[in-house]
């Protein structure tokens, strides 16, 4: 299979987490494409999303998915995204898609979050994939040199802006052991908007696309 037909997979295998009649929460990324695409599918069991990018948003009501402002739900029973990075404990790297500050928001909302990945997703420890780090553009010179103090090498993501009007500095070169300790000491840097760091509330379950087909990991 390829890596997209692998996505394919764990997309459609996340349909068994939706709940009917319940408001789902939705992420961004080429994974997540393959997951609203067989949402539509089931579009008279769901009632509306909640969407972490504008693209999903747009994607979701092309197939007739209602999309609500997050403002508007009481209830969340299940968050469906993607990640770039995902280790043992189901803490992620996430914002290669320059989505991370919504889907932050739209994961701390959730009672449950289900990553879909391909297998090559799976690593023992996070880091390899640069950390995106969406910060005010004012303070992105003071944030890189805060980053470079940690180690890592922030390099701006050129002539990008995010949904929110911020730039992303992606942090090359770290080696993250503790992730719930680097998100918090990273949420502290003023100017810092959204880590893409997803440990303090990671994945609760995972479902992996792998050569032996989909097999599923929890964490909570
Ligand atoms: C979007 O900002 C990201 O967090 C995505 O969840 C992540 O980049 C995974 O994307 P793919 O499904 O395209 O690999």
């Amino acid at each position: 299979m390829t890596q997209d037909e692998l996505k394919q997979a764990v997309a459609r295998e996340a349909l068994r987490f939706v709940v009917p009649g319940a408001v789902i929460g939705v992420g961004t990324g080429s994974t997540v494409n393959h997951f609203i695409d067989a949402l539509a599918g089931i579009r008279d069991r769901v009632r509306a999303a909640v969407s972490s990018s504008e693209r999903s948003t747009e994607r979701l009501r092309a197939h007739g998915i209602e999309v609500l402002d997050l403002n508007e739900v009481s209830t969340l029973p299940v968050y469906v995204d993607g990640a770039d990075e995902i280790d043992p404990g189901g803490a992620m790297i996430k914002g290669g898609g320059g989505a991370l500050t919504r889907e932050k928001i739209i994961a701390e909302a959730a009672e449950r979050f289900v990553c879909i990945v391909d297998a090559s997703k799976l690593v023992p420890v996070l880091g390899a994939f640069a950390l995106p780090v969406e910060v005010v553009p004012m303070a992105r010179e003071l944030v890189r040199a805060r980053l470079r103090d940690l180690g890592g090498e922030p390099r701006l993501r050129e002539g990008y802006l995010t949904d929110n009007g911020n730039q992303i500095l992606d942090v090359h070169g770290l080696r993250i052991e503790h992730p719930a300790e680097l998100e918090s000491r990273l949420n502290q840097i003023p100017g810092v908007v959204t880590v893409g760091l997803f440990a303090r509330r990671g994945a609760d379950v995972a479902l992996v696309g792998g050569a032996d087909g989909v097999t599923q990991r929890d964490y909570a």
